[in-house]
């Protein structure tokens, strides 16, 4: 193709950018991680892990925040992996050498302890028995330092059991390298429920103005866990305390207010999201 005909940088555009672009918020999590990491141990947090990390978006913005912070980040997945490098950690310059990726299962002892694991976007769902989502929380334990903190999210409530589909149309956002991304919408599908085990198939498909589809961009075969459990199951794991940590509730806007406290109890309204922290 000769350089006029090149296509414009946002018609390249792939599934991890349309993806990063509506899915995740690295600086909210990094701001809380912070936060928590503070009031519970006095003291600043610097190396931070992140299991499941896909593109290590998060680990990017984690030492792009602070040139003493450091990030690990594990998945498995080869290509999204490459991906985030190529995409993303390309973009550290010196701030590069912070980061060290492993591919690996998160169920792997290494030798590098974190001060907080992260494990975002509800991806410990891939474990789908109490056995084995007790293996990847003690392999999450052994993995910290000591009084190291172990942070999940969750999504729950009354519209999170049940087959639905939601669009959001999403516009000005941007690729990692700032330039333009096109508008889309971004569809959450939760494609089956199973009330007896818990099985939920879930998938994202991106539509994006004038045609192009990306049908089933991301499949999740998971178990939807329920607060209870997964905290029964920290405590087994050795973890000392479990908190959650869920929003507000804005009346003026009638939406949540994205402010993450600490509760015993909160409203099970139709769709929440929660952190739920383990203090080793
Ligand atoms: C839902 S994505 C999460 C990506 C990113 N952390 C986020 O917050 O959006 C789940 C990721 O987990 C990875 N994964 C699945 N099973 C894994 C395992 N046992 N060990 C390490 N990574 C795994 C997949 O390759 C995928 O990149």
């Amino acid at each position: 193709m000769s350089p006029k005909l090149k296509k414009p940088a946002s018609a390249q555009a792939d599934k991890f950018d349309f993806y990063l672009a509506s899915v995740q918020c690295p600086e909210a999590d990094a701001e809380f991680f912070e936060e928590v990491y503070r009031a519970h141990t006095g003291r600043e947090l610097r190396v931070m892990r992140e299991d499941f990390c896909g593109t290590a978006a998060l680990c990017a913005e984690w030492v792009r925040r602070h040139e003493d912070n450091q990030a690990i980040g594990v998945d498995l997945c080869a290509e999204t992996l490459s991906w985030g490098e190529k995409h993303i950690l390309s973009l550290l310059g010196d701030r590069r050498q912070n980061v060290v990726i492993h591919e690996e299962t998160v169920l792997a002892p290494l030798e590098q302890k974190s001060q907080l694991t992260s494990a975002q976007n509800f991806s410990y769902n891939i474990f789908k028995t109490p056995e084995e989502l007790l293996v990847y929380f003690k392999a999450a334990y052994q993995n910290l330092e000591e009084d190291g903190l172990f942070v999940i999210d969750m999504m729950g409530g009354t519209d999170a059991m049940c087959e639905d589909s939601q669009d959001r149309k999403i516009t000005g956002a941007k690729k990692p390298d700032g330039t333009a991304l096109p508008p889309f919408t971004y569809t959450w599908e939760q494609a089956a429920y199973n009330p007896i085990t818990g099985d939920f198939l879930c998938h994202i498909h991106f539509t994006v103005k004038r045609g192009t589809k990306i049908q089933k961009a991301f499949t999740y075969d998971w178990r939807l866990w329920t607060l209870p459990e997964v905290r029964d199951l920290f405590l087994q794991a050795g973890f000392q305390t479990v908190e959650v940590y869920t929003e507000g509730w804005d009346e003026d806007s009638d939406d949540t207010d994205g402010l993450f406290e600490k509760r015993e109890e909160f409203e099970n309204e139709g769709t929440w999201i929660a952190y739920i922290v383990g203090k080793k």
